[in-house]
């Protein structure tokens, strides 16, 4: 920071002839003000990447999809041959897929990220995952560089950079800010749609609540519908419109934080109604299709039902891979009562399926435990 810092320093010094008046103010990103840093940064520090994996072949019929998120990389990496064995034909990676600002000094390097990936690669476990699983990614707050962070991270296009190295994004992603991106797989009649949303470059600064000497037991975020607020910024929401107008027979969106519980005040689309009600209006434009949402970041699992609109949506959530903060399902239920959700709320470990059934129009989504035991399924046709 210190180093970008003096770099733009000089170059206002240059660019202001002599003798000229100096202006009242210089209006300068902090991506615009760390990007020679960045580049001279890339030249001198290994930049991690993810192993080989394979591509989906367009044409695959896909019936089967897994699902993951919150995976700490110093913690046990048991959970990838479980997937492996339920023998998924993609796995979702949806965010805190590493937790790079564990340790973190706030250096503008992002070493402890830089870091954080190397070891997630180094795992034999993951490694020989990713070389047998077509994967895609999307990040959320710990591996976009800092808990809970959004659009104000000032280090925030050098975690895209990271991302986009690390996990081998498409040219499409790395050609615009953040990291959001979708596929359509599929034989006509059978087509799958992924969008894969970036709900941390874009997004606005969440609202606190009033300090209290007590912890709030569901978060401390109040809802927030100031003019201006956004959860995926405007370039987003026209590219998400425009992926919903395409022809796909069932589409998967995926948020790394959670879509339709308004249940707590920890992040999600709870924390910005009208953003989220903006949301749940779009999606009942898309062409004609089946919907399934899926959502991470909550260290706990479970299935979410709405009404909106005339139409049922239908959510899991699963969270999280390896970084359980408790096993007593019963009282992480009632802890959190919610009328949207069906049935209990899991906090152990835990991997989704989605399980599509072409011949009958149908989705079944499960949230699979720590041993790949069904802890809770849904099935909803389109
Ligand atoms: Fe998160």
């Amino acid at each position: 920071m210190r180093l970008a810092l003096l770099s733009a320093a000089a170059l206002f010094a240059l660019a202001a002839p002599l003798g000229a008046q100096t202006p009242q103010s210089v209006e300068v990103t902090p991506d615009q003000l760390l990007s020679p840093y960045y580049e001279a940064l890339k030249a001198k520090v290994a930049m991690p990447v993810a192993g080989p994996n394979p591509a989906l072949a367009p044409a695959t019929t896909l019936t089967r999809i897994a699902v993951g998120s919150c995976n700490h990389q110093s913690a046990a990496q048991h959970m990838w041959a479980q997937i492996a064995s339920a023998n998924p034909q993609l796995f979702l990676m949806i965010g805190d897929n590493v937790y790079g600002d564990a340790g973190w000094d706030g250096d503008a390097g992002l070493a402890s990220l830089r870091s954080a990936y190397a070891l997630q690669a180094s795992h034999p476990e993951f490694a020989g995952f990713r070389a047998k699983v077509p994967m895609m990614t999307t990040w959320d707050d710990h591996d976009f560089g800092l808990n809970d962070a959004g659009g104000s991270f000032p280090f925030r296009g050098w975690s895209e950079t990271l991302f986009e190295t690390f996990w081998g994004s498409s040219k499409a992603v790395k050609a615009r800010p953040g990291i959001y991106e979708s596929t359509i797989t599929g034989p006509q009649g059978k087509r799958v749609q992924v969008i894969m949303l970036d709900t941390r470059f874009f997004r606005s600064d969440l609202k606190r609540g009033p300090w209290t000497k007590d912890r709030l037991p569901l978060g401390g975020y109040l809802p927030d519908d100031s003019a201006g607020k956004t959860v995926l910024g405007e370039a987003q929401w026209a590219w998400l419109a425009a992926e919903l107008a395409k022809p796909a027979d069932l589409r998967i969106v995926v948020s790394s934080t959670q879509v339709l519980t308004t249940a707590h005040q920890f992040e999600g689309w709870t924390n910005f109604p009208a953003e989220r009600t903006r949301l749940l209006d779009l999606l009942g434009t898309r062409e004609a299709s089946g919907l399934v949402l899926l959502s991470g970041d909550r260290h706990s699992g479970g299935v979410y039902k709405v009404d909106h609109g005339g139409q049922t949506i239908w959510e899991l959530t699963s969270s999280s891979l390896n970084l359980s903060f408790g096993d007593d399902i019963e009282r992480t239920t009632a802890r959190e009562p919610d009328a949207a959700r069906v049935g209990k709320f899991f906090p152990i470990e835990n991997y989704g399926l989605v399980d599509i059934d072409w011949q009958a129009k149908q989705v079944t989504v499960s949230l699979k435990g720590n041993t790949s035991a069904t802890l809770v399924n849904q099935t909803f046709g389109w």
